[in-house]
């Protein structure tokens, strides 16, 4: 494990410590929103447990808990006892509350198809296909996979496993047929629900016929139900495969919805780990439900009349608890996009903004810095005055994207909130409340009420103002339960830096003196690609699997889009194609075996890797090689010419 500053480039950090804007709430917005004083941080620091018991009862309980919480580090339940259903929640409270006939989700297709579902639509459509799965033999505790496009059907179906106790795992449509795969495999999914396929700036995402080569090797796989989405060309199975739309319509109407224990688990999410091996992060249902559905409210400032928009896709846990559980719990209006901002032209999200009236925009940096790039003059034809908060996620945003966002969308009107938070999270955990916390441009602020976090040095010891690593030291209610057929894994990874009873988040922070936080990425072996994780060791084992590599290593190197990109040292073996050919090839093989997010922003060929004389490859100094840095200490080094070598050859590039 490689220390904070290490990953850090001078340039960021300095940047970062000469930041000194503060950006208080607009009068406007904060005269109007709903928390305006310290008394929740205040009330939650009293005594968090009773807290979030409070918050606890924004939800329906079929059957209250009978304790909060239950510590036994690394092992956490929430609510234990308690009963409740997370599409009953999602839903059936708000058919009976007057909401049956509002917007739930506002679709629009990329090639500009639409559709609203109202929440008694979603309700009855989620009922259906709730039989729909028991018809097939989906029983609690099974898992489903789904390998969707951003279409209500996705939705639909993820309300579905809950609302019968299924568990739902969904694999993000851009991921190849093998990692799909790997996902099905190790989560022992029964039943896979696809699309024939999607659109992706102008093309289609032949979701089915992908599918169709990862269950060749899914054993567990009994049936596959494939959602209509156009005329996109696929073959179907006889006896496994069925159409959504032909099951829907002999699906009775209504669906008890089973009453799950507050622990018992909700959905399984992949996400990357510093091994070759995604891990499973399981969440469960009482804690994960209560935290989305605050934080959605607190940080978010969430009314009856707003239109809120995640730009996230659903296949990342930000669509998961921001797109799907989170605003649907507070009963909200949102739209959801199926494509690409920049399909058919640069501005379709303001047009989009403009069209529906969004109030309340959400989406990561990296789709800023492409907006920056592309230029303001995109913004500028559409009326962008619906909206009064922005919200970023997924990567240290710098303080000139942030800067960019608060002018040319938010127009100076809008507060931007900066939210840090990971698939283990569940919820958001650092970030400002915007009625009431200045915001200080690429600070994530302070941690939310009810959640402790820390910087920690490498001992454990707390530095109050400076930088370390960022750990949790307290349990939250939407904090992961494990990692899927992996509980060694899960202790190791998380809870074995220091004590058992202080998580490690993997990233570097700096404290300032006055509490807020400053995201400086990871510290581990996983780079952030677009605000997508990905571990360096899935790209080295996808390299080395080819026939003509010998040895690979990979590192995040800074992108200006992108916040991190892949550059990859390969060593070839003998007799293999020229290098300027294997670079093409070599790429597309990652991609075909990961997908397209993974593949290497540039391979760098050479004859050996920097290694220690233990024989550690030095991922430091090819970084520091790869972003054209002066070479660092190197005594530890077996044989120094190779990195002069990699130098030269980095040089001549
Ligand atoms: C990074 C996404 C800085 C961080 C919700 C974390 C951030 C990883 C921020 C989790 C932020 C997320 N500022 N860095 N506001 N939000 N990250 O699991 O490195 O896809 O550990 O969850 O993204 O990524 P994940």
């Amino acid at each position: 494990m490689s220390a904070p500053e290490e990953k850090t480039t001078d340039a960021v950090v300095a940047a970062l410590l000469e930041e000194n804007r503060v950006i208080p709430p607009p009068d406007h917005f904060r005269a109007q929103a709903r928390l305006r004083d310290e008394s929740l941080y205040a009330e939650a620091a009293r005594d968090p447990e009773a807290f979030w018991a409070q918050q606890a009862q924004r939800l329906t309980w079929f059957k209250p808990w009978d304790k909060v919480l239950e510590w036994n580090p690394p092992e956490a339940k929430w609510f234990t006892g308690g009963r409740l259903n997370a599409s009953y929640n999602c839903l059936d409270r708000h058919i009976k509350s007057g909401l049956r006939n509002k917007a739930a989700l506002i679709w629009e297709g990329e090639p500009g198809d639409t559709r609203t579902l109202t929440y008694w639509d979603l309700y009855r459509d989620v009922n259906k296909f709730a039989n729909v799965l028991k018809s097939l033999g989906v029983k609690k505790g099974d898992r489903v996979a789904l390998y969707m496009p951003m279409i209500p059907e996705l939705v639909i179906a993820m309300l579905a496993c809950a609302r019968i106790g299924a568990i739902h795992t969904v694999v993000f449509g851009g991921f190849s047929p093998e990692s799909l795969q790997d996902r099905i495999n190790d989560a022992q999914a029964k039943l896979l629900v696809t699309a024939d396929g999607g659109f992706r700036k102008g093309s289609i995402l032949p979701l089915k016929h992908d599918a169709d080569y990862a269950l060749s090797k899914c054993p567990s796989i009994e049936k596959v139900i494939i959602v209509k989405r156009d005329e996109f060309p696929l073959r179907v199975r006889e006896g496994r495969d069925h159409w959504y739309h032909r099951l829907m319509q002999d699906a009775a109407p209504w669906c008890e919805p089973e009453p799950m224990d507050a622990e018992d688990v909700l959905y399984i999410l992949y996400t990357s780990g510093t091994t070759g091996k995604p891990k499973g992060i399981v969440h469960t249902t009482g804690g994960y439900l209560t935290g989305v559905a605050a934080t959605t409210e607190w940080v978010f400032d969430l009314k009856a009349d707003d239109v809120f928009w995640c730009t996230a896709d659903i296949g990342w846990v930000t669509g998961h608890s921001y797109v799907v559980y989170g605003p649907l719990l507070n009963g909200a209006t949102q739209v959801m996009y199926e494509g690409s901002p920049d399909w058919p032209d640069k501005d379709r999200f303001w047009r989009l903004v403009d069209k529906y009236g969004v109030s309340i925009f959400y989406t990561a940096p990296t789709a800023i810095r492409t907006f920056m790039k592309w230029g303001p003059e995109w913004t500028q034809g559409s009326d962008l005055s619906s909206l009064r908060l922005l919200g970023t996620v997924g990567e240290p945003i710098n303080p000139e994207a942030w800067m960019w966002y608060y002018k040319y969308v938010g127009r100076e009107r809008c507060p931007v909130v900066d939210t840090w938070w990971q698939t283990e999270t569940g919820m958001i955990m650092i970030a400002p409340l915007p009625g009431l916390t200045p915001a200080k441009p690429g600070s994530a602020t302070r941690p939310l009420p009810g959640v402790s976090a820390a910087v920690l040095d490498d001992q454990g010891g707390e530095i109050p103002v400076g930088g370390g690593y960022l750990a949790l030291t307290r349990p939250w209610p939407a904090m992961l339960r494990g990692i899927w057929g992996d509980p060694e894994r899960y202790r190791t990874q998380y809870w074995s830096k220091w004590r058992e009873d202080l998580y490690f988040t993997g990233d570097g922070a700096k404290r300032d003196e006055e509490g807020y936080y400053w995201l400086l990425g990871r510290v581990d072996d996983v780079i952030n690609i677009s605000g997508h994780r990905i571990g360096t060791m899935e790209v080295e084992s996808a390299l080395v699997d080819h026939e003509s590599v010998a040895e690979a290593a990979c590192v995040g190197i800074s992108d200006p889009v992108k916040g991190e990109a892949i550059a990859a040292f390969v060593t070839l073996k003998d007799g293999s194609l020229p290098q300027e050919r294997m670079d093409e090839f070599l790429k597309r093989h990652v991609e075909a075996k990961i997908g397209a997010i993974a593949r290497p922003g540039k391979i760098i060929f050479t004859g050996d890797l920097p290694k220690t004389r233990s024989g550690k490859i030095m991922r430091r100094l090819l970084r520091d090689i790869a972003e054209g840095r002066l070479l660092g200490d190197i005594t530890t080094l077996a044989d120094d010419s190779v990195i002069t070598n990699l130098k030269k050859k980095y040089e001549e590039e």
